[in-house]
């Protein structure tokens, strides 16, 4: 298997999807757990927005330990270039808001197995699956991205990729908020 980046990077496959389920049991709470067919809708509709982050040496058998997935949308110059809330909902279909020419990478989600935690393996994989969808992606300008107001260190990574805030939705994380249940939405401009 050839690698796209200095990280075991690769496109993700349908057969991938069972330990993809266990990657989203393992990052996030139940109650906003994305189910296999929203996932296998995304792998199926756009699959070089879809990828895997492997460890260990093909040889011995490479285990999957993290995925990132993303979309393509456009940005509606009518309301200034925000989004339709609805858009960022649990269980949304890819179908409905991806366009293949879109030039906003929105990223739906991330996570890395929680033995992998902890050592800058989040932040390298965000970095470079963010580099090699860029490349791989013409047309991009933007990215943009809705994450809770309580994962702090998902949102250390995106800061310091250069993200920032650009709006908040008050209460969209209230089934698995501890105090702020509040939902960050971040936007990076990729304009070179
Ligand atoms: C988010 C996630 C990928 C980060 O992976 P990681 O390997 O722990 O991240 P890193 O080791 O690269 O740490 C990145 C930064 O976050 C900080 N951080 C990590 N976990 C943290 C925590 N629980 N609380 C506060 N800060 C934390 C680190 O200290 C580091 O900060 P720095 O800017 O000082 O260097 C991982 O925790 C995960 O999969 N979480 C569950 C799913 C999730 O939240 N996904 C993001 C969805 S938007």
């Amino acid at each position: 298997m050839e690698h796209l980046s200095a990280l075991p990077l690769r496109v993700a496959r349908e057969d991938d999807i069972d330990r993809i389920m266990e990657l989203e049991a393992g990052g996030f709470a139940p109650a906003i757990r994305e189910s296999r067919e929203v996932m296998l809708t995304r792998l199926r509709h756009f699959p070089q927005g879809f990828l895997i982050l492997e460890h260990g040496l093909e040889q011995d058998g490479a285990q999957i330990i993290g995925y990132l997935c993303s979309e393509r949308w456009t940005r509606d110059a009518a309301d200034g270039g925000l989004f339709d809330p609805a858009h960022f909902t649990l269980g949304h279909d890819i179908r409905d808001t991806h366009h293949a020419n879109g030039d906003c990478l929105y990223i739906s989600s991330m996570t890395i197995a929680p033995a992998h935690r902890g050592n800058g393996m989040g932040r390298r994989f965000f970095t470079q699956a963010l580099a090699l969808l860029r490349q791989r992606l013409p047309g991009l300008r933007a990215s943009v991205l809705l994450l809770s107001a309580e994962w702090q260190g998902a949102q250390r990574i995106y800061q310091s990729c250069g993200y920032t805030e650009i709006a908040r939705l008050d209460g969209f994380f209230a089934d698995i908020a501890q105090e702020d249940a509040g939902a960050i939405v971040m936007q990076l401009a990729l304009d070179r």
